[in-house]
């Protein structure tokens, strides 16, 4: 099928209405563009998984607070549509930002999640009913039997995790494994802000989590004091912690003694740009 470049609620709607009237399955990748690695992983997965593939290219300023990088965020389309393109997709999801919030985004329709005010929510705390009104919005007209997110944004894949529980959307909610450089950086639109140097620098914030993990699977240092240590080593590598917390996989609240399959999660500003990322762990039941 040639790749289909859709703009508006209405071509888009009637596209997916078609295809799953004749049985098609549609999988999901919602992005914000500026295409890298670790996009490109789920919609190859997607394409594994599904009949007909979409992927939305959107830069949604629900999510932006008033001084983060909205305006500055990375913007090639030419190149995204060319990957996809490559990748052939079934879809394009383009829409403008008259579409989505006809009325401005304070009258909008906004939609709250529990998770809103922890972690990355607790800095930025319009980020996640962001993301949340903005993934409802695309489930409903595009109504795809799956949808597929990179586990970098753990949090936020816990939070589309909710909402598809809670509000009874009938849709997988697939996570993918990180995408990362060869250095072990996480693959993020945000790292271009760096230049090559700072981001082999950057890269130690993998080292520091793989060492956190080992020392939990040791079992020898409390959570707390594993969670101090990983905050002193990223000053001592030049990270200005926002967060660095050993929380539990299932409800990202502190892990109870029950709790074998965690995950450290981490977020820092480094030279002022602001890097997320984590990793599992999975303790041996004694
Ligand atoms: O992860 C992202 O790129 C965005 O938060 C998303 C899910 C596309 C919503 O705008």
């Amino acid at each position: 099928m040639k790749l289909q470049i859709f703009k508006d609620h209405q071509t888009i709607q009637q596209f997916c209405k078609r295809y799953k009237q004749q049985g098609q399955s549609i999988a999901f990748v919602p992005t914000m563009g500026n295409l890298h690695e670790g996009h490109l992983a789920l919609v190859a997965k997607a394409k594994q998984s599904a009949d007909i593939v979409i992927v939305s290219l959107y830069v949604n300023p629900m999510q932006f607070g008033a001084n983060e990088d909205f305006n500055t965020y990375p913007r090639t389309l030419e190149s995204d549509i060319s990957k996809l393109t490559t990748l052939a997709v079934e879809g394009i999801f383009l829409p403008s930002a008259e579409q989505i919030y006809p009325n401005g985004i304070d009258q909008h329709t906004s939609i709250h999640t529990t998770l809103d005010s922890l972690y990355c929510g607790k800095s930025r705390p319009q980020f996640f009913s962001g993301i949340a009104t903005i993934v409802t919005y695309f489930f409903n007209l595009i109504t795809p039997d799956m949808v597929l997110f990179g586990e970098k944004d753990f949090q936020q894949l816990c939070v589309v995790k909710k909402i598809v529980r809670d509000l009874v959307f009938p849709i997988e909610v697939i996570g993918v494994e990180t995408s990362r450089e060869p250095n072990g950086l996480a693959c993020s639109s945000r790292n271009q802000y760096l230049t090559s140097e700072n981001q082999e620098s950057a890269s130690a914030l993998y080292r520091i989590l793989i060492g956190l993990k080992k020392d939990l699977i040791a079992g020898q240092k409390s959570f707390t004091v594993l969670e101090k240590l990983g905050w002193n080593q990223l000053i001592e590598c030049n990270f200005t912690p926002d967060y660095l917390n050993i929380v539990s996989q299932k409800t990202l609240q502190p892990p109870t003694s029950k709790d074998t399959s965690l995950i450290i999660l981490v977020a820092c500003l480094f030279k002022q740009v602001r890097l997320i990322d984590n990793i599992k762990v999975e303790l041996l039941t004694s």
